[in-house]
């Protein structure tokens, strides 16, 4: 704790810093005059204060709390996230605290250009992070992967994987380094995340093709618990990590074997977590036996089929529930319902929880949820008396997005089948409007964003996010690089893809472009493979705003980033052309999509 310690004084800028007649304060009174400095927009003086109120109270949650948040509001998130990750470890149920490190973690995840970290982040923060699902995991990814990448025992295999290969690597793995089997948070981040590092990709590839071909899962192999958050992490990033000829058909030979077994009642064992490893349990002929008149003898494996027949049970039901409001409208629908019903997508796992923004009746569309991670934010952003409708074209996305909204709680919300075309003759008419990443997927966007408009109320808000064309081009090369090829959407053509993008032999750039949304199957396919892509610019969406009738309002950008960029050019934030010379200056600022909100102005008398 002493280091800890030490590092956060170091932090808050406070050890060789005199208390300068503060000494006598109490660290409550020190924040209270930070708050009161904030209130009168002095942010400089208010970080004074929060790091006093530290530096008397090195151990209190509220005092490194306060000043993570100050320091992410002035736009420094990679500093914020160690006070904030300290405050967890000392409050870890304080929803304050959790939401403000959520905040921050997703500005490390997603600022372009990346966020130096001051420090490593703590293992033992790291773990509550992992065990509380109204945080969002994936935004901690990197995070996990800084403190993993520092342990010995990973290291030394990664050293081994880029000095002497793959081979060597995983030999490291399984020998010298096993002890890296047993790790905590290795096993929470791969069962809790999808895994973000290439290398660490390559390694775990390489260490799942030995553990088949050699039996290793049978004896003398990773312990039991590894082996099913491996098979967690494949589940999660829905088998994308590629594999051989030899591996497809040791599986299909091991898929046979188990069916056979489990119809003669036959009891099994930690070949389920094998298989589990390359396909989804619930696949196997007469998975659904599995821990009824199938006995399964291995403790993780029963756990891991138990958890998958569960899941696919739920969402079959829930699918079956979800009512259908109108037909698909057209080929091109009918191509995005096929992509999505394959491959639904975001497959998220958990969320940060925002607090309530609203405290009324409201009525909210969200148009495309797709797997409801969007729809689920709004469900706890709009509170508990807004009516929330959200709509998809696919019924596999509308039921993996029913299920976590179950799993959270959530009563505000309604899922509906409904093409955007079809909602036209829809009676009712919304407050607010979202749509983020579905226009662009449309044969005509604009006719698309036309009919949202009709059933948005006078002075109704919508959030619209587009693709950037300017921001994207690493991403056309990629598409182009793909269509030369001739490689199909399929789950094999992706995972070939990939391989030969990890192995650098397609253009690296796209990998850079594509950071977070490259790591499982349906994020590529949305990303490289997807059946339709319109790409926007800034002049083409003041057209569209004009031609509709509707306001622009703001993007959706860390307020102190927005405040930053537009000092940069002397502009204001609802001038289009401002923002447009700022993103010719910085083309990969909306790397992600432009997001932004826009209004319906009121009816004239
Ligand atoms: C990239 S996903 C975005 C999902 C969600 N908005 C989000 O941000 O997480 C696009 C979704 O839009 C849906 N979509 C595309 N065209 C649509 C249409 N015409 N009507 C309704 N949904 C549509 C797709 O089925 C897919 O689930």
């Amino acid at each position: 704790m002493a280091s800890i310690r030490s590092s956060l004084l170091d932090l808050a800028g406070a050890r060789n810093r005199a208390p300068s007649g503060t000494d006598t304060l109490q660290a409550d009174e020190a924040r209270r005059r930070g708050q009161h400095a904030l209130t009168q927009g002095k942010r400089a003086e208010a970080l004074d204060w929060f790091r006093q109120a530290v530096l008397l109270a090195p151990d209190s949650a509220a005092a490194l709390r306060d000043l993570g948040r100050c320091l992410a509001e002035d736009g420094r998130p990679g500093e914020a996230t160690a006070p904030l990750m300290a405050a967890l470890e000392r409050a870890p149920k304080d929803a304050e605290t959790v939401r403000a490190l959520g905040a921050v973690a997703q500005m490390v995840a997603t600022r372009q250009g990346g966020v130096d970290l001051p420090r490593l982040p703590s293992v033992h923060a790291l773990l509550e992070v992992l065990d509380n699902d109204r945080l969002d995991h994936g935004h901690f990814a990197m995070l996990c992967i800084a403190a993993l990448r520092a342990m010995p025992g990973l290291a030394s295999a990664l050293a081994a994987l880029a000095r002497e290969g793959l081979d060597a690597a995983v030999t490291r793995l399984l020998g010298e380094s096993a002890g890296m089997l047993r790790d905590p948070l290795l096993i929470h981040y791969l069962a809790r995340t999808v895994n973000l590092d290439p290398d660490l990709e390559r390694l775990l590839t390489g260490l799942r093709r030995r553990v088949l071909s050699d039996g290793l899962y049978r004896r003398n192999g990773p312990p039991p618990a590894f082996l099913a958050a491996m098979a967690r992490q494949c589940r999660n990033n829905e088998y994308v990590w590629y594999e051989d000829e030899a591996e497809t058909e040791a599986v299909a030979a091991l898929a046979e074997d188990l069916a056979a077994r489990i119809a003669a009642n036959r009891k099994v064992g930690a070949e389920v977590s094998a298989y589990a490893l390359y396909r989804p349990v619930e696949t196997l002929p007469g998975a659904q036996s599995l821990g009824r008149r199938t006995p399964v003898t291995d403790a993780e494996a029963r756990r891991l089929a138990a958890e998958a027949l569960k899941t696919a049970a739920e969402e079959r039901r829930l699918e079956r529930e979800i009512p259908t409001m109108t037909p698909l409208s057209g080929a091109i629908s009918a191509a995005v319902a096929r992509q999505y019903e394959e491959n639904p997508y975001p497959r998220w796992l958990s969320l940060t929880i925002p607090s309530p923004q609203w405290d009324r009746e409201v009525d909210v569309l969200i148009a495309g949820c797709g797997t409801g991670k969007q729809a689920v934010t709004a469900g706890f952003a709009y509170g508990a008396r807004a009516r929330i409708l959200a709509i998809d074209l696919s019924r596999a996305s509308l039921a993996y997005a029913a299920r976590m909204a179950r799993h959270y709680g959530l009563a505000n919300l309604r899922f509906a089948q409904a093409d955007i075309l079809g909602l036209e003759g829809l009676e009712r008419s919304f407050d607010v409007i979202e749509c983020v990443g579905v226009l662009h997927h449309m044969a005509d966007p604009l006719e698309g964003w036309r009919v949202l408009a009709s059933r948005l109320k006078p002075g109704g808000l919508m959030r619209i996010g587009l693709y950037s064309e300017r921001a994207r081009q690493p991403i056309v090369a990629g598409r182009a690089a793909i269509a030369e090829r001739g490689i199909p959407p399929t789950e094999a053509g992706i995972r070939r893809f990939r391989r030969d993008v990890l192995a650098g032999t397609v253009p690296l750039g796209v990998l850079a472009a594509a950071s977070s949304d490259f790591f499982a199957l349906s994020d590529t396919r949305d990303l490289l493979f997807h059946v339709m892509e319109h790409r926007f610019t800034i002049p083409r969406i003041a057209e569209c705003l004009a031609t509709l009738g509707l306001e622009f309002g703001e993007f959706s950008l860390p307020r102190a980033d927005a405040d930053r960029l537009l000092a940069e050019v002397g502009g204001e934030p609802g001038d289009l052309e401002a923002w447009d010379e700022i993103e010719r200056r910085h083309p990969q600022l909306f790397r992600g999509m432009y997001q932004f909100t826009c209004r319906k102005p009121e009816m004239r008398r």
